[in-house]
């Protein structure tokens, strides 16, 4: 493996980009690979064994276009799949999972809110990092249908917003002060979640984290690019790239490719 080599993601969807985008800040000189596997999203609806399937068949994808680290950009494929694909794998996987640590940090009401995917919220690895804080409430709820709407282009749509009306109210009710997005599409919902709930109350998300951990385990491996500018950025979907597009930069190479 050399230094020069891409970081390579992956996603169900577009929702792994906002992960991309800290990794991109943090380390511009890396050349990263990005694949969504549009074709079969959302993944927070299947079964654990279906998610393992993806995860992966993404993984073997990454490692055969010679990336030298993989980052699980979604949450339900990490909750459900990490040890199966460090398992498989001889790279290393960054996975990433809903902040619920954090969150207890900084909780004062010790109370918080966690919306995820079923797939996450479900999973025994999930699960478990709850009952480790048994001093918290915390107050679960799946996000059904907000990938689709976010995949299908309608972030802005007047169903999202009865839908995120619908899923936030109760937890604010319940007294939150800090709200954790628990699945990696959901940072694009922020500008209308601020609508909904008090802006008392923080919301928190596990991209800068895990941008963090990727470069020190690329540093301790001395895997860090030895670029001096920019790196290549590709992303690759195996469907219909133009929503994709509309959430990379402009410089990014987006192509279909049949993974
Ligand atoms: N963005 C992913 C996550 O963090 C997957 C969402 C989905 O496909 O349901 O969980």
């Amino acid at each position: 493996m050399t230094k020069n080599n891409p970081i390579g993601l992956f996603d169900s969807g577009i929702g792994g980009t906002t992960i991309w985008q800290e990794i991109n800040l943090l380390m511009p000189n890396e050349d990263t690979i990005f694949i969504g596997d549009q074709l079969y999203a959302p993944y927070g609806i299947k079964t654990k064994q279906e998610i393992i399937d993806l995860s992966l068949k993404n993984v073997e994808y990454l490692v055969s276009l010679n990336c030298k680290i993989v980052v699980v950009a979604c949450n339900t494929a990490t909750t459900n799949a990490i040890s199966e694909m460090r398992a498989r794998c001889h790279i290393p996987i960054i996975g990433i999972e809903p902040a619920i640590k954090p969150a207890t940090i900084l909780t004062k009401t010790s109370k918080i809110g966690i919306l995820a995917t079923k797939g996450t919220i479900t999973s025994d690895f999930f699960t478990s990092k709850v009952k480790m804080y048994p001093d918290i409430e915390i107050i679960e709820q799946i996000g059904y249908n907000l990938v689709n709407l976010i995949e299908s282009g309608c972030i802005d749509s007047q169903e999202m917003k009865d839908l995120l009306r619908s899923y936030l109210d109760p937890m604010v009710e319940k007294g939150i002060d800090t709200l954790v997005l628990g699945c990696t599409h959901y940072p694009y919902l922020i500008p209308i979640i601020e609508t909904i709930i008090p802006k008392e109350i923080k919301i928190i998300d596990s991209g800068k984290a895990v941008a963090k951990q990727t470069k020190k385990v690329l540093e301790e491996l001395d895997l860090l690019t030895t670029r001096e500018s920019r790196g290549t950025n590709y992303f690759f979907s195996n469907t219909d790239v133009s929503i994709l597009k509309e959430f990379v930069p402009s410089n990014g190479i987006v192509e279909y490719r049949n993974f």
